[in-house]
């Protein structure tokens, strides 16, 4: 597959340029463009980044890529994240809110930075008291309610990797993330609260441990009240184990390069790998990047980025980047949409919120509720708006601007992704001039590139593979206990190793427009991007082929108004199950069960073959054109070229009545 596949020319639309409004030039941390050239020595830029961290023992090197493409940053130092999260800042602002928690149900907290350090600190006694030692992994299955940025904090104040699997994901997913990492302790809730209803995460957590061995205790959140079965000798409640722990703890010394944690993302296998990030240099860069993108003031902003701390947005901008900068950030438990689809705009006045940091999906989505649900209030607060997890489409780009950000507020579209740790592509909100739907520039101390195929260096104005062309310090350090696996996806595409060459492959498609401008393309491997959230292809494929009537199975990502893309399913089936309603149903819901309702296909069509080449390769851009309706072309090359008329049949009567994307 070439990016030229994915290029959406409307996405286009070079001539229109927005300075940056000298409200925010005037007092902008970064205000001249001159700190691009500061950081063409990229160590030394980012040495001087990692002097806001607390150091307990100084580096002896900025960066060792003498064993690339394994990294090693900050080499020798000695920290702990916490410090830099927590202790830090009791001193002098310990009665600064860290969060201002807001339920669903409309129950409120606020969370200050002497209380966030008192709560972590005990948590971090409960998960000694129950054995967990430095190294071992903990894996985190929560909703969002305080307790979740705690745990992450205990795990890191103990120097435990944490691995946080998104609270939407299903007990066969989370099963695989702990056998992966063998966690050794789980931290769950009873249930999250989503638009009104409960999610039962203790009893998916329960059907989960049926499947694994590793872990020994089971700490549980009451949060729902909904009854949940308490494994004696195993599960133990949170508030139980936690009041009875005192407030302090010292911090566990680690080396810059220990595990901070894994996060698992979707590649081109059906299995999630687990990304590996580590302490200083993650930390060093969330940091640099809230200041620098984020134009972070930390006495003054609030800051709300609405990802869940499932996801790797949620990990360094609500937790990370936040709290080791002092900042106060917002923390919303629920739905947009409850109890009305003004919930965020009422959440923004509320707050005063002044950086708020969405994914374009929920832009498209609130532009299609309507003008009326921000006008309902005053969102004069806001000064910065941010954007990531799939391109924004110049319409989304504009609407966001003018109808939240009153036609001033810089927009920040921010390009980078689990493995990357921190913004890689983004205006600097302060000096960059935006076009709407692009990311603009490599941040300083980042150096990227547009290549072809051979790996050379396309001219401007033209697309091709993004690549990063230098270590940077939030890189992931590797895949968890699979090198070969970490080499072969990131790094053999387009690296020279006999040169000392190391190109790291992203795995998106790029544009730079005649001006230099970076335009993001979406992926251009077999990863769709369904609402900000990763799924591979393949992990539907196989999910759909474990049902019983399954033969066999090919899913696409096609172009969706609201979601970016959306899931179509082709199947073909084994035995005498006829391929009707009742099945379609079936199978979206197994799908849910295998992986989570995100991953569930918008549509499903039943054919008695896939097209095929004569290889026997499924033709999935020939799926991607039936679904999007585009002309077939020359498909002579197929083995059999008669089943695709029928299918492109089946697909526009399925079309017709195709679930909503978000069912
Ligand atoms: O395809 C890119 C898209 O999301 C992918 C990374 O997904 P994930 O690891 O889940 O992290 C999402 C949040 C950082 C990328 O490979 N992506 C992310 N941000 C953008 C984007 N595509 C275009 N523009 C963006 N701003």
């Amino acid at each position: 597959m070439s990016p030229s596949d994915h290029t959406i020319e409307a996405l286009f639309d070079e001539a229109r340029t927005f300075a940056p409004p000298d409200s925010v030039r005037a007092n902008a941390i970064v205000s001249s463009e001159a700190i691009y050239d500061e950081a063409a020595d990229f160590e030394a830029f980012w040495a001087k980044q990692a002097e806001s961290l607390v150091w307990r023992e100084p580096y002896d090197q900025v960066l060792d890529w003498s064993k690339a493409p394994f990294a090693r940053w900050f080499v020798g130092g000695r920290l702990n994240v916490t410090e830099s999260c927590l202790d830090q800042h009791l001193a002098e602002r310990g009665d600064r809110v860290a969060y201002y928690w807001e339920g669903e149900p409309g129950d409120r907290k606020v969370i200050t930075y002497r209380e966030l350090y008192a709560e972590v600190c005990k948590l971090a006694n409960a998960l000694a008291e129950v054995g967990v030692e430095k190294g071992d992994r903990i894996a985190i299955y929560m909703g969002m309610v305080p307790e979740l940025p705690v745990a992450l904090l205990a795990c890191a104040r103990l120097g435990a990797p944490h691995s946080v699997v998104f609270g939407g994901f299903s007990a066969d997913a989370l099963a695989d993330r702990i056998n992966d990492a063998q966690a050794k302790v789980l931290i769950t809730c009873d249930g999250a609260w989503r638009a009104g209803q409960v999610v039962p995460l203790k009893q998916m957590a329960d059907e989960a441990l049926e499947q694994t061995t590793s872990i020994s205790s089971v700490l549980v959140v009451r949060r729902t009240e909904n009854e949940v079965d308490m494994k004696p000798g195993r599960d133990i409640w949170y508030h139980e184990i936690v009041s009875r722990q005192p407030g302090g703890r010292p911090a566990t010394e680690c080396d810059s390069e220990d595990l901070l944690y894994l996060l698992y993302t979707s590649g081109t296998t059906a299995k999630p790998k687990g990304i590996v990030h580590t302490c200083a240099g993650y930390l060093t860069a969330v940091t640099a990047t809230m200041r620098m993108v984020f134009d972070l003031h930390e006495a003054q902003d609030i800051f709300w980025c609405t990802a869940d701390v499932g996801w790797v947005t949620g990990h360094s901008y609500v937790v990370y980047g936040p709290l080791a900068n002092g900042a106060t950030s917002v923390l919303y438990e629920g739905a947009p949409q409850y109890p009305d689809k003004d919930r965020f705009w009422d959440i923004v006045e509320r707050y005063k919120v002044t950086v708020l940091y969405t994914a374009p999906t929920s832009i498209r989505t609130f532009m299609k509720w309507g003008d009326e649900y921000p006008g309902r209030h005053d969102l004069s607060s806001l000064r910065i708006l941010g954007t990531v997890g799939e391109p924004i489409n110049p319409e989304a780009w504009m609407w966001y601007r003018d109808v939240i950000g009153g036609g001033v507020t810089p927009v920040v579209d921010t390009w980078w992704q689990t493995e990357t740790g921190a913004h890689i592509i983004a205006p600097l909100p302060g000096v960059t001039t935006t076009k709407p739907g692009s990311a603009t520039f490599p941040l300083p101390g980042i150096a990227a590139d547009v290549v072809d195929d051979e790996g050379r260096s396309v001219p401007l104005g033209q697309g091709g593979y993004l690549v990063l062309t230098r270590p940077w310090p939030s890189m992931l350090r590797g895949i968890y206990g699979d090198d070969n696996r970490f080499i072969e996806t990131y790094w053999r595409r387009f690296s020279r190793p006999e040169e000392g060459k190391w190109v790291y492959f992203a795995g998106d498609g790029a544009k730079r427009d005649h001006d230099g401008y970076y335009w993001l393309l979406g992926r251009v491997d077999d990863v769709m991007n369904v609402s900000g959230h990763r799924i591979s292809t393949l992990e539907v494929e196989s999910a759909l082929v474990d049902h019983p009537a399954v033969a066999e199975a090919a899913v696409i990502g096609r172009n969706d108004a609201t979601t970016g893309q959306a899931i179509a399913a082709f199947v073909t089936l084994r035995g005498t199950r006829e391929g009707d309603q009742a099945l379609i149903t079936e199978l979206r819901d197994h799908v849910a069960n295998k992986i989570g309702k995100i991953a569930r296909p918008v549509s499903i069509v039943f054919t008695e073959e896939l097209p095929k080449t004569r290889s026997g390769k499924i033709m999935r851009r020939l799926l991607r054109d039936i679904s999007e309706e585009r002309h077939l072309g020359d498909i002579t090359t197929l083995a059999n070229s008669a089943v695709v008329e029928e299918i492109a049949e089946r697909a526009r009567v399925q079309r017709k009545s195709a679930a909503p994307a978000d069912a």
